[in-house]
């Protein structure tokens, strides 16, 4: 199990916490969770306020092919894979990769990318419907933090059943009090969200032993 930041050539996000505090309602946090329309393509208060295509996974699909080591005919799934933007440059970069997704939003699915149409499934990531070992990687970038923590260890559970050794987690976490209020001042879907060691508790009580990481809003 390895700390590797494959999300380092991910474009930093400028946010405004004073704005963020002000929107924070029960109402947009109840409405992001529901992973519709209102969470990708609403207002800023209720999610990403537009998630939309633009290439920016490209040089991180680069060194997530070189990371794992992956080559055409591997099969690699991404859990939590919204519209299917990594899918799409997972096989732009590694042509004859077999890429697959899934997610719990049936509204990402039907507005995906026109490329990995058949390639997404519907499902929630507690109980992904898959044989034992069947990915060479799986990766899980901003999904498992969303769940309760008896289930966030379900879903990292599942993760290294189905790639033993090989997956990629990444989830919220913060380092300092100051990097931990930020975030809490800003968070709407995430229900479980420690510091790095809380995390690896976490990841040991699960008996996970692939690679992760955290987003950090610094
Ligand atoms: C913060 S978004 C991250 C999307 C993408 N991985 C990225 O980094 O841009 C979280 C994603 O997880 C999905 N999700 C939330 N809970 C889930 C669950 N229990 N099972 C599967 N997907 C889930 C949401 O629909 C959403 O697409």
């Amino acid at each position: 199990m390895a700390e590797v930041n494959l999300l380092k050539r991910y474009p930093r996000s400028k946010r405004n916490v004073e704005k963020r505090n002000v929107a924070q309602s029960e109402e947009n946090i109840r409405l992001s969770r529901e992973y519709g329309r209102e969470y990708f393509d609403g207002s800023r208060d209720t999610g990403y306020g537009g998630y939309r295509y633009d290439g920016r996974w490209i040089p991180i699909a680069e060194d997530i092919v070189a990371h794992f080591d992956l080559k055409p005919g591997d099969r690699v799934l991404d859990v939590g894979c919204a519209k299917g933007f990594l899918v799409k440059d997972l096989l732009k970069v590694c042509p004859g990769l077999e890429v697959f997704g899934l997610d719990i939003s049936e509204y990402a699915l039907l507005h995906c990318e026109p490329e990995v149409v058949g390639r997404l499934h519907l499902g929630n990531c507690l109980r992904m419907p898959f044989p034992d070992s069947s990915f060479k990687t799986v990766l899980a970038i901003n999904t498992v933090h969303n769940l309760e923590r008896a289930e966030c260890i379900e879903a990292v559970r599942e993760i290294e059943r189905l790639a033993p050794g090989r997956g990629y987690i990444q989830v919220d976490s913060y380092r300092s009090p100051e990097e931990e209020e930020i975030f809490l001042s800003w968070v709407l879907t995430a229900k479980t969200h420690y510091d790095p060691a809380g995390w690896r508790q976490l990841f040991d009580e699960a008996g996970y032993t692939g690679d992760y990481y955290w987003t950090i809003i610094e």
